[in-house]
């Protein structure tokens, strides 16, 4: 996935109080991309990543407000619970994609939405909209019959999902790609298929800025979606360590 650099890093997260001096250096003493760490803090089997652009980026489409709550309160309580869940046990030993694929009950509910919001995030670009090329555009024209009608089918997914949930288009083995709305923390790695592109649908997504109009929120994604994203996961869809 994608990261920020600590300059963009530090300008994204003042919306949640954090000071950058209380940082410590982690890409200096070996936690790599995946987290950081405040001083005197105990380091966490599981750390939520920086997200990979500042929290206005997505102005208008999401408000900064709205990522702030988005990622700041939601996503960050589900590292938090998770990590309290598996102390001492053996799941603090395993990657996070490993706990999603292999718990269940709590643990899924809330490694299932730490994995599922970071990879949302990267699902979405402030440069972002247009279609796919490539391999990934040919797929989709060989799967839905054209970009539009993918869009459609997706968006329809996404809108008329009941309850809580997210909209998945997901890969199998072959290559072949399929809609998945899924609800709560599901998601396609517990049906052996890989994540190619998601959107949260849970309301606190979307709620600040849209209130309940989860269909024009649907319908804004299009304009900030990360298609050099999703591409490489498309092809890299057999190669999961080398995706997360
Ligand atoms: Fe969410």
């Amino acid at each position: 996935m994608a990261y920020l650099s600590r300059r963009d890093f530090l300008k994204g997260s003042v919306g949640v109080g954090v000071s950058s001096t209380l940082l410590a250096p982690c890409w200096k003493v070996g936690y790599g991309s995946m987290g950081f760490l405040f001083a005197g803090e105990k380091k966490m089997p599981f750390q939520q990543p920086p997200l990979p652009y500042p929290m206005d980026a997505l102005v208008p489409y999401l408000s900064e407000e709205q990522i702030r709550f988005h990622y700041g309160k939601h996503h960050a309580a589900y590292f938090k619970n998770l990590n309290t869940l598996v102390e001492g046990k053996p799941e603090e030993q395993m990657s996070l994609r490993e706990v999603v694929i292999r718990s269940t009950g709590s643990v899924f509910n809330n490694a299932g939405q730490a994995w599922n919001h970071t990879f949302y995030w990267n699902c979405m670009a402030p440069k972002g909209g247009g279609e796919p090329t490539g391999e990934l555009a040919e797929a989709i024209r060989r799967d839905f019959g054209s970009f539009e009608e993918f869009k459609k089918a997706f968006s329809d997914a996404a809108a008329k999902l009941f309850g809580s949930g997210w909209a998945w288009l997901a890969a199998d083995k072959e290559g072949k790609l399929s809609i998945m709305p899924l609800s709560n923390a599901d998601t396609p790695l517990k049906y052996d298929k890989e994540p190619i592109l998601t959107i949260d649908v849970w309301e606190h997504a979307y709620y600040i800025d849209y209130r309940n109009e989860r269909a024009r929120f649907v319908e804004g994604f299009w304009n900030y979606v990360n298609w050099p994203f999703a591409a490489k996961r498309y092809s890299l869809r057999n190669q999961p360590d080398q995706l997360d």
